[in-house]
């Protein structure tokens, strides 16, 4: 997108997600556990035009460098984003989303008879499969709708 097309400012410092799917943004932000209670600035562009993917929503956190494992979470609901860390308004480095074996924390579990819904202090943990995932605890599988079973940490 050239300059004069820009929709949010370039950051001076943060993590820029880029080429997520039209509309998930929200998700994603929900996903990295980000709401806007931290205090620092997060833009969200829905649904811009995009060579590549018909249109795509960007997301940009300011002052936040995201990890490799908080990267890797996001391969759940947007394998494909593009990861930019942002420093003195450089690009100083692309991650990309791997995916990993296992996430922690981030899904809550469907099966209301789990033991990480009992009110006992267990962190969700899932196994990573190719098309969903599998609590480790009760073995229940979720394939569609991740997103709908987000917890913001
Ligand atoms: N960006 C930003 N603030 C900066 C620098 C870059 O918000 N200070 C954003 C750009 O607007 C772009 C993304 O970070 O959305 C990646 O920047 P860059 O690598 O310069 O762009 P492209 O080459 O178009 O990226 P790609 O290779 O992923 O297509
Ligand atoms: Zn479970």
């Amino acid at each position: 997108m050239s300059d004069h097309e820009l929709r949010v400012s370039k950051i001076r410092n943060g993590t820029v997600l880029d080429h997520l799917s039209g509309g998930s943004a929200l998700n994603v932000l929900a996903l990295l556990g980000i709401d806007g209670s931290e205090g620092t600035g997060v833009s969200v562009a829905m649904n811009v035009p995009s060579d590549r993917l018909g249109t795509k929503d960007v997301v940009k956190v300011e002052g936040r460098e995201l990890s490799q494992d908080e990267v890797d979470v996001l391969s759940l609901i947007a394998p494909r984003a593009s990861v930019n860390i942002i420093r003195e308004y450089e690009v100083i480095e692309k991650k990309r989303v791997e995916r990993p074996e296992s996430v922690q924390g981030v899904v809550v579990c469907p099966n209301s008879n789990c033991i990480t819904n009992a009110g006992e202090p267990v962190r969700s943990r899932f196994a990573v499969l190719n098309d969903g995932v599998r609590c480790e605890y009760c073995d229940e599988i979720v394939r569609e709708g991740i997103a709908e079973h987000l917890r913001a940490e």
